[in-house]
């Protein structure tokens, strides 16, 4: 115990700094597996992610562990590519003397970055006794490192595993320490070769009674064996179940190339995630920011990364500077290289550059390539000694406005919140990788992304928005870049390389992801055009914020004249956009009753106008008729239903003075006509409106975005008063004609 609390004294991150010491963690060590006669000992020169998470299990059941060679330098080769590892024998050689007289002390050494522990002192130790065994080594299915000795191995039965692998063992401590102190072995020399020639030479492996856990009673190595495994939970209980055997592993290794599915495997273990519980592990290591007075907030760094034209960024600017969270803390970097969006920025800067801590741009102009400009953000955090870095492109709109503040409590090296594009499966994290590294859809990718299962997830990429923690940024250094690989790739790599867990977060709603895939900007206002691929952000930016109201039951439909009735239905910016793409478009007809634009090239009461399919948006303006102007009509005129409406004619008209000021009386060819006011009357011009003849009663008080709906054909005989001066714009379609 006392060791496990004095490691983490000493290997308290940064953090320990800037936060009160209440915060200091709170370990609880349930029962001492030394007093059961069991003491754990691993090898980590770093305190890394993976090293956290095998702590934390054998924490969860009260295994104590003794660390050999934390804070040293490792000199045991890089093991990922080749192999090595005799360093580790050397430090056991020389950690473990002082056990070698225990002859009732059992010991028992795992490597620990990609260990996970799924049970106790006395299930290891019950399993351990019936191999009748003095050391028991882990077994696998690969000969390695040296195959040439596959047939030296004694045979097994079918589905268990024959070649040794020195992730993991268990011995008392005097075998194991005659063992470790067999042979001389250099640092780089490999250990698993080590004990393999000792466990292949009869007499030796006699003389301490060694053998291997071939069926997987203690030992799991996941490498060629993610097939045998599955998961299994029992109330508040999570462990492994070994299809093949029939075991329950209780050590599990994700040793070789495989060590991402451990990361899988990891949301679940050690009682991380049960379907019962829930996400037992999200409540561990939380960070209180509320109790914080503003002056301790920790500094953020914020990247944010433009590398082409985006749909609504100006929303996407506005949702980050509405972060709950003091902006003096902040320091922004803006990297864009979209032309389109220089004057985005520019806004951005201009209303908030002053409120942030600092604030750095790099324009278009400047040539800075994707790859470049992410690890320059890096490189800026690092110089303002960051504490925080908050990585962000412009298809991820942080819709919650404490969403930075709840990532920081969450207390991950690297998080990110779960964004999807709305109602999509589309999101910003892979659940899995194919073996050649790309994306790959893990078992419970949908149910993280529909939110069936709640949590935090370990994941092998993010992308679009993360934060990472201010002591990791330096190894990141450079880590957006690779020749084989993009940038969003790249950095991912890097963090898996160097041990760094990204987790994703679907504990709350943070924000959504925009589609940025067929974004049209040869448009004036491409946004307006983005119903389709982004309906949810269309809707907020074009739709009347009172437009829902109109269809409360309880609303009731303002009607002007008889049978015309009147709503708001379209945002004054999307007023304003349809007229500037109109004008920008600028093709107005001539008013001549000779219209080539129609079918019979005749248009017996001609406006100046312009049609929808002219300027590209008729598909969308009948999407538009059908999802928010139907039910109203349906509301209004009682029993006419008729899907989807069906308009030919849909157009916006430009009346003034020295042009066509007025509209002589007629009928609509419509069974129902709108008629949506897109300017302002005694503001952008004067006069105008629509008189009707019969009811004897004109609508000139227009509203900006509101439609009026009234019959076409008989009833609604009516007239456009005269604009006497500036330009009335409306917006018409013929119904169902
Ligand atoms: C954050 O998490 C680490 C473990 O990764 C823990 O040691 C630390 O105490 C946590 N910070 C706070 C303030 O709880
Ligand atoms: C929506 O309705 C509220 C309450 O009647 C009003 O204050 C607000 O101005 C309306 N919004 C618009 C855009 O007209």
């Amino acid at each position: 115990m006392a060791l496990i609390s004095r490691l983490f004294m000493v290997c308290l991150p940064i953090f320990f700094v800037f936060f009160p010491p209440w915060s200091s963690p709170s370990i609880g060590v349930h029962s001492s597996s030394v007093d059961d006669g069991l003491l754990l000992v691993t090898v980590a020169s770093d305190e890394t992610d993976g090293f956290k998470r095998y702590m934390r299990s054998a924490n969860k059941y009260g295994l104590d562990v003794e660390v050999l060679g934390m804070g040293k330098e490792w000199r045991g080769g890089d093991m990922a590519v080749s192999v090595g590892g005799g360093y580790k024998i050397n430090l056991l050689k020389e950690g473990l003397k002082k056990y070698k007289d225990k002859k009732d002390l059992v010991l028992m050494f795992t490597d620990s970055y990609d260990v996970i522990f799924t049970g106790g002192a006395q299930e290891i130790l019950k399993m351990f006794k019936k191999f009748n065994a003095r050391v028991v080594f882990s077994a696998e299915g690969f000969c390695w490192p040296d195959a040439s000795l596959m047939d030296k191995y004694p045979e097994v039965k079918m589905n268990e595993k024959r070649f040794l692998n020195s992730g993991g063992y268990i011995g008392y401590a005097p075998d194991i320490y005659e063992i470790i102190t067999h042979n001389e072995v250099g640092d780089k020399d490999d250990d698993q070769l080590v004990y393999t020639n000792i466990f292949l030479d009869e007499n030796l492996r006699k003389k301490w009674n060694i053998k291997l856990d071939t069926r997987g009673e203690i030992f799991q190595n996941l490498n060629g064996a993610l097939d045998e495994v599955t998961l299994k939970f029992k109330g508040a209980n999570s462990y492994l179940y070994n299809v093949k055997t029939g075991t329950t592993p209780l050590v599990v290794h994700g040793n070789g190339p495989i060590k991402h599915r451990l990361d899988g495997l990891g949301n679940y273990l050690a009682d991380s995630w049960t379907p019962t519980h829930g996400c037992l592990a999200c409540k561990e290591d939380y960070i209180n920011l509320g109790t914080f007075k503003e002056q301790d907030y920790p500094t953020v760094f914020v990247g944010v990364f433009i590398d082409q034209p985006v749909p609504f960024i100006a929303e996407f600017f506005e949702k980050l500077a509405g972060q709950q969270y003091p902006k003096k803390k902040m320091d922004v970097f803006v990297y864009n290289n979209a032309n389109f969006h220089a004057k985005d920025v520019k806004n951005f800067m201009i209303k908030y550059e002053k409120k942030y801590n600092s604030f750095t741009s790099v324009p278009p102009e400047r040539g800075v390539n994707a790859y470049d400009a992410r690890n320059m953000g890096i490189d800026h955090c690092l110089k303002k000694n960051c504490q925080y870095y908050l990585f962000l492109e412009p298809e991820a709109h942080l819709d919650n406005s404490k969403t930075l503040q709840l990532l920081i409590e969450q207390n991950r090296s690297v998080i990110a919140p779960m964004f999807t594009r709305p109602g999509k499966l589309w999101s910003n994290f892979w659940g899995s990788l194919s073996s050649n590294g790309f994306y790959a859809r893990s078992e419970d990718y949908l149910d993280i992304v529909n939110s069936h299962r709640i949590g935090l997830w370990n994941v092998p990429y993010v992308r679009y928005v993360y934060l990472i923690q201010g002591n990791k940024i330096k190894q990141l250094q450079g880590g957006y870049r690779n020749d084989h690989l993009d940038h969003d790739m790249a950095i991912c790599k890097t963090m898996r390389d160097k041990n760094m867990f990204m987790y994703v977060s679907n504990q709350l709603n943070y924000g959504h992801l925009i589609d940025g895939d067929n974004y049209d900007t040869t448009r004036t206002h491409p946004d307006m055009y983005e119903m389709f691929s982004n309906p949810m952000d269309w809707e907020k930016k074009y739709i009347h914020e009172n437009y829902s109201r109109v269809l409360m039951e309880e609303y009731e439909v303002d009607m002007p004249c008889p049978d015309v009735y009147w709503f708001p239905v379209l945002s004054e910016t999307f007023c304003q956009h349809l007229i500037e793409e109109m004008e920008g478009f600028g093709q107005w007809s001539n008013g001549k009753n000779e219209d080539s634009r129609l079918d019979g090239g005749y248009e017996n009461v001609p406006t100046r106008d312009i049609h929808m399919n002219q300027v590209g948006f008729e598909r969308h303006w009948l999407h538009f008729l059908r999802v928010y102007v139907q039910p109203v009509q349906q509301k209004v005129f009682v029993g006419y239903y008729h899907d989807p409406p069906h308009a030919v004619m849909n157009f916006v008209v430009r009346y003034r003075p020295d042009e066509q000021p007025s509209l002589r009386p007629h009928h609509d060819s419509s069974t129902y006509t709108i008629n949506i006011a897109l300017n302002t009357p005694g503001v952008d011009y004067e006069g105008g409106g629509s008189n009707f003849i019969r009811q004897n009663c004109a609508v000139s008080d227009t509203k900006r975005g509101w439609a009026i709906l009234h019959p076409g054909r008989l009833t609604h005989y009516h007239e456009g008063l005269t604009t006497t001066s500036g330009t009335r714009y409306i917006m018409i379609s013929f119904v169902d004609p």
